[in-house]
């Protein structure tokens, strides 16, 4: 079931035509649907029903106020990774006490942002992390979590793999009792949980099995050693279908996790993105031209790497839809999707079916709600492109476009070039 499909020939996000919304923004957009997001918020949660678990959503995916105060309307906590975020997180509507803080480089401006914010949990990942939190809770009581690198090859993306010894993400799993010891002895500090976080777009449950495994183990050793540890946070990582993937239902996730860490009498945090949010939006497109070369037949859409630079980053593979759906019996041929940015790397897909396209025919790029509208850069001085939100027959701007004069403001002249 999509939220996202063909009514009469013509994609709608639930119940909004996507023609609709592009005559009234213009393109390109990013458009979400509450409902997926719902849906799929719903599934997570549903999937642990009666366990004590927190779910906080990871900001990092999809940023946006209104996305995040879908989330947070029902029930959601946040997970964040800098000061911008929790920010956010707050503006949105997420009490602090179901905000969790991870990241390696935290500086100590926000930290003692955090601290004095008593959001829940801030999940330290190295050594000299742990001294500065240890001078800034002087005088309060701190309760943090310790992210641990199991070692584990997560079996996705090398750049966004996260478990493995040679990543830079947390605390070397065998160091970890010695790291709780120390943590302990820090006037005003109580390590209480451990948290792990092994990649991202995982479609097989072997390697989280193991990760979360090897965190029970060590969970039962730090308690043994005198540690009170009253949760574990398992980070997100679950996969989405891009392109035929067959990543876990959430049910199947469950109960890998209830099986590996449910018997620890730990609260069980979670910090889905990409599951959440990846399927729940689109990015909207017009196409300029279309030109045929001597190899190739390219259509070079409004749209660029700026907006979505996944395929440019990781090699991602983003289905296309014709917003109008082709005839059955169209003729496709293969085409190279391509933004109007100086590089050849501005290239979204290569070698896909289409239909004919003609200038202002709209395209839609799928699954783009996560790592899109974040990533996106004002590179070749392109403004940032609108977020809408639909819910129903409804639709709203959440982020509009800027204008050049707010992009261009942003620099200034130096003192002595005022005068030429
Ligand atoms: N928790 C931590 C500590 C993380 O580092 C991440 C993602 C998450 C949770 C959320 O993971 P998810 O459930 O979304 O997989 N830009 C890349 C993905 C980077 C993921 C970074 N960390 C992409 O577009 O694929």
């Amino acid at each position: 079931m999509s939220e996202f499909d063909y009514r009469d020939g013509i994609l709608h996000a639930e119940g909004v035509a996507i023609p609709e919304i592009a005559a009234a923004v213009g393109t390109p957009f990013y458009c979400y649907s509450s409902a997926a997001l719902t849906r799929r918020y719903l599934e997570f949660t549903g999937a642990f029903d009666g366990q004590d678990v927190m779910v906080c959503y990871s900001v990092k995916a999809n940023s946006n106020l209104a996305v995040i105060r879908t989330l947070a309307a029902l029930g959601s906590g946040a997970d964040v990774v800098s000061e911008g975020e929790l920010r956010r997180a707050l503006a949105a509507g997420i009490p602090p006490e179901r905000i969790v803080f991870s990241g390696v480089g935290k500086t100590r401006g926000e930290l003692a942002f955090a601290l004095d914010r008593g959001i829940y949990r801030i999940n330290v990942e190295s050594e000299p992390e742990l001294a500065v939190i240890g001078e800034l809770a002087a005088g309060r009581r701190v309760e943090i979590g310790i992210r641990v690198n199991p070692d584990v090859d997560a079996k996705t993306h090398e750049k966004i793999s996260t478990g493995r010894a040679e990543n830079k993400f947390g605390i070397d799993i065998g160091r970890a009792r010695d790291i709780f010891a120390r943590a302990r002895a820090l006037p005003g500090i109580r390590p209480v949980s451990v948290a792990v976080h092994i990649g991202s777009q995982l479609t097989d449950l072997a390697p989280m099995r193991t990760a979360f495994t090897n965190v029970a183990e060590l969970v039962q050793a730090l308690r043994a050693d005198g540690n009170t540890i009253d949760s574990i946070d398992l980070g997100g990582g679950l996969g989405i279908r891009y392109d035929g993937e067959t990543p876990p239902a959430a049910g199947a996730y469950a109960a890998m996790v209830m099986e590996t860490a449910g018997n620890l009498g730990c609260r069980l945090i979670f910090e889905p993105g990409r599951s959440l949010v990846g399927n729940s939006g689109i990015l909207v497109t017009s196409v300029i031209y279309e030109k045929t070369g001597e190899a190739r037949r390219f259509v070079i859409v409004d749209a660029a790497m700026n907006d979505l630079i996944r395929p440019a980053l990781y090699e991602a593979y983003h289905r296309v839809d014709p917003v109008m759906q082709p005839a059955p019996d169209a003729a496709l041929s293969p085409a190279d999707i391509v933004g109007p940015i100086c590089e050849t790397g501005d290239t979204f897909a290569r070698g896909r079916d289409l239909p004919a396209v003609r200038p202002d025919d709209l395209l839609a790029f799928a699954s783009a709600g996560a790592y899109g509208a974040v990533m996106a850069s004002t590179y070749n001085t392109r403004l940032l492109v609108p977020e809408v939100l639909v819910n129903g027959n409804a639709f709203a701007v959440v982020r509009r476009r800027p204008g050049y004069d707010e992009l261009l403001k942003l620099d200034s002249l130096a003192e002595w070039q005022q005068s030429v």
